[in-house]
This record gives structure tokens, C-alpha cells and sequence, in this order.
């Protein structure tokens, strides 16, 4: 039986994974594709951390002794950084070998190279663990929903954030006391900055992007913010009107344009996301021939990480069929979404008096429920630095709140 060879870049949680994986599932592995896996290689740093690894693998912290090795079919990378990963994984397109990726990062920076670079050497990419873990969302949308035309992505696409305003919620316990609980559990780095700050999930809503679009927004006009603005007072305020902070990532095209944002919002019961609890990741996609499909799963972690990776093995080691390619649709197609004229519901901090919108409910001391258009909001953001103020997406239901009369402020 023929053997497709392996090296893994990295061997910590998901290169472990990935190990293990391959190992426990060699039967499966072979009865897919009719050839035998076997791991030839794995790159690691430290040379001195004891490795429980098969004898015949090479160890090594050199990547040129493992392209040096007579066959190499797959490279699969799990290590950190924009590099050297970048070049290790042209490195191992020019040398003919199928890649696949977990980093992020390095993808949504570098990714469109690597995909032109492989179409040249006529390797594939593997990227499905990039966005969500486990969750398959990057296949659904390159393999399964080639012809219907995506108006809207969402996604809870940081597992770390969404466990703090679990908590936070839960527990009733400061930003702080939940983000010392996310490091004491594993979820969050010693800097926890990426993930709180919404650059993971920014760059993660970037890759979603050119798969689902084709291209991306300028990176400078995505409005991106994180959870750290998101107070005790805030959730308990949320909480009166029935509504669950989550941190959300969306991408549309209107107009010819691609927007995203990536910033906490307020769901209501109807909403999937409203029961996307601690770790968890999920992602709405709108589409017109199916309408909403919601995909959620362990958005990390060595199994459900290890999950999406050998999956890809699978994926590129067999004949590639042809993948989703957006094509430009106009605004008619796809029916408009809210603009930033049109008023929706605000829950809004910080709000200094004769500001001229209108208030719905004050649901707690200095929160309030108010009516606005966007443009109108961002306008008063501007002269009032201290206000913070978050969309509902969905409906919210005014029959929980306590007078329905309205009142402009
Ligand atoms: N953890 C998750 O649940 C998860 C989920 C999705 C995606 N990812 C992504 O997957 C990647 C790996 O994450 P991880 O959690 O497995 O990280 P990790 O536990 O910190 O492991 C990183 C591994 O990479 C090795 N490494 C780092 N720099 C290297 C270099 N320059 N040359 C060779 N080896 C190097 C380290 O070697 P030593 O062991 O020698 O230190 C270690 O084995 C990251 O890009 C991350 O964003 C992680």
C-alpha cells in the first residue's frame, strides 16, 4: 500500500493533536483514501523538552532537514507567529507538498500569496482551523455552498471573549475576576490582548471574507473593538431587557462594498448566539437559496483543533473538486440590510442630556434604551468621547420593559 508522508510544524496542543490523531485513526485514514498516513517529521523549537514521539519520526528544530526528506507530501503547521511560518510553508509549496494551517495570524496576512503560490505548484491549502476550531465553517462555504450567493456572515469567532461574558454574566464578576478565570483555565494568554482586543476574531472575520467575497474590506475602515469596554453594570442592564452581550464579527457586501465590524452586540432569545455559552463558537451564514444556516462547536483546543486539520488532510490529499468562486453580485441580489440612516435599538452609556434621541427606557442608572440611526450616534460619539453603545441585532421584545411611552432626551 502506498504511504502519504507527513511533517507537522510544531508540536504543541494542536501538533500534539494532530500526532495523536493520526495514530488513533489509521484505519480510517486508510479506508478513505486507500493509502497509508504516516507522520515522517515534526519541527520543533526546544530541543530539550522530552517528546513522546514514535522512534522512527524525525525530531528536529531544523525545517531544511525535513524538506530534505525524499517524500514529503503534506506539510501541516501548528506553530505561532507570521514567521518564520510564511516562509517555511512556501518553502513547502516550492517543494511540491500540500499545506495546511492553524495560524490565524499568519494567514489572514499572508494567505492570499500562499493560495496563489499553490495554484502555480498545483498543491492545495488546507486552512479550516484557522477560523472556529472545529467547526467545519471554511469547507460548508468553499465545498457546500458554491451557488448560493452569502449576503452575511456572522460570527462568534473568539472563544476566550464569549467565556468572559459567560461569565461575567454567570457569575456576576468584573471583566478582571473573569479574565483571570479565563487564564487560570487555559483559555487566555499570559497577554491576552489579541483575543480581548478583537484582533483574533478581525483576523479571522478577514479570512471568512475573501473565501465568502472574494476580497476583503481596507483592514483601516473595519470597525473593530473588544469586550474590555463591557462592564458589571452593562450586563446586568442587558440582562433587564432580556438581551446577552456577545462579541460578533460581520461581514456583508452592500453596494459593491464589503463591511465588517467586529464588536460586542446585544442578542435576544431568538438569536443563535444568545445560548453560544462559554468557549464555544458559532457562525450564522445568510444566504439566498438556503436562508440561515448556524454552525457552532468548540472553537478551540487540541481535539476539535486537530479535528479540523486532519479533516484537511483528508481534503487535499484527494482529487479537488471546484471550489466556491465569488463573483460580484449587485445590492438587488441580494436584498439591502439596515443603513446607517435607518433607527434601531441602542443600549447606550454615557449619554450627556439634550443629546436628541430617543429615549425608550432608562434601564438602569446611566444605561438606556434608545432609538437612533447610526450616523446620528456616531455624530454624538464624536463630541462625546465617554459614551459607549452597543446594536441589538435582531428584534428585542419592548413588552418586558416597564412603560412603553417614548420620550425624546
Ligand atoms: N490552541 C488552540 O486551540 C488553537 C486553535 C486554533 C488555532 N490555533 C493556532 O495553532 C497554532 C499553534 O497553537 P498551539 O496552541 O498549539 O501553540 P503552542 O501550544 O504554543 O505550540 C506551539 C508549538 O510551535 C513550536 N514553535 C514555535 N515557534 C517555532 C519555531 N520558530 N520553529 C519551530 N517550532 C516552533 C513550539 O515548539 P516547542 O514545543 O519546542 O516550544 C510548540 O511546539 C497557532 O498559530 C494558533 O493560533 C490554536
Amino acid at each position: 500500500m502506498s504511504i502519504i508522508k507527513v511533517a507537522i510544524l510544531g508540536f504543541g496542543t494542536v501538533g500534539e493533536g494532530v500526532y495523536r490523531t493520526i495514530q488513533s485513526h489509521a484505519a480510517e485514514f486508510t479506508a478513505v483514501l486507500g493509502k497509508k498516513v504516516e507522520v515522517a517529521a515534526i519541527l520543533i523549537k526546544n530541543k530539550h523538552k522530552n517528546r513522546d514521539v514514535g522512534e522512527e519520526v524525525l525530531l528536529t528544530t531544523d525545517f531544511d532537514e525535513i524538506l530534505g526528506l525524499p517524500q514529503l507530501d503534506v506539510v501541516i503547521e501548528a506553530i505561532v507567529d507570521k514567521e518564520p511560518t510564511f516562509t517555511f510553508l512556501k518553502k513547502a509549496i516550492a517543494r511540491g507538498c500540500h499545506i495546511i494551517t492553524a495560524n490565524k495570524e499568519m494567514f489572514a496576512h499572508h494567505g492570499k500569496e500562499l493560495l496563489d503560490l499553490s495554484k502555480k505548484n498545483n498543491v492545495s491549502v488546507g486552512y479550516e482551523a484557522t477560523v472556529a476550531g472545529g467547526i467545519p465553517v471554511i469547507q460548508t462555504l468553499r465545498q457546500l455552498l458554491k451557488i448560493n450567493r452569502v449576503s452575511l456572515i456572522q460570527g462568534i469567532l473568539n472563544g476566550t471573549s464569549n467565556f468572559i461574558l459567560s461569565e461575567m454574566r454567570e457569575k456576576k464578576q468584573s471583566f478582571a475576576e473573569s479574565l483571570c478565570q479565563a487564564q487560570e483555565n487555559g483559555y487566555a494568554e499570559a497577554d491576552p490582548t489579541n483575543d480581548i482586543e478583537g484582533f483574533d476574531a478581525f483576523y479571522k472575520a478577514m479570512i471568512l471574507s475573501r473565501i465568502v467575497f472574494g476580497e476583503e474590506p481596507e483592514w483601516r475602515d473595519v470597525e473593530r473593538q473588544g469586550i474590555t469596554s463591557i462592564t458589571s453594570e452593562l450586563i446586568a442592564a442587558a440582562e433587564k431587557l432580556e438581551l446577552r452581550f456577545k462579541h460578533v464579527a460581520s461581514i456583508s457586501r452592500e453596494d459593491g462594498y464589503i463591511i465588517a465590524s467586529v464588536k460586542p452586540v446585544l442578542v435576544g432569545n431568538e438569536n443563535p448566539f444568545y445560548h453560544v455559552e462559554g468557549v464555544e463558537n458559532a457562525v450564522n451564514v445568510h444566504s439566498d437559496i438556503v436562508g440561515r444556516i448556524t454552525l457552532q462547536g468548540p472553537g478551540a483546543g487540541m481535539f476539535p483543533t486537530a479535528s479540523a486539520m486532519i479533516e484537511d488532510l483528508v481534503y487535499v490529499c484527494q482529487s479537488r473538486p471546484a471550489e466556491r468562486n465569488a463573483v460580484k453580485i449587485t445590492a438587488e441580489c441580494i436584498g439591502s440590510s439596515k443603513t446607517v440612516e435607518q433607527k434601531e435599538y441602542w443600549l447606550v452609556q454615557g449619554l450627556a442630556e439634550s443629546s436628541g434621541v430617543t429615549l425608550v427606557e432608562e434601564v438602569s442608572e446611566g444605561i438606556l434604551l434608545i432609538e437612533a440611526a447610526k450616523k446620528d450616534l456616531d455624530v454624538l460619539a464624536a463630541q462625546q468621547p465617554g459614551i459607549c453603545y452597543f446594536s441589538i441585532l435582531g428584534e428585542i421584545d419592548l413588552s418586558v420593559l416597564n412603560k412603553a411611552a417614548v420620550t425624546v432626551i
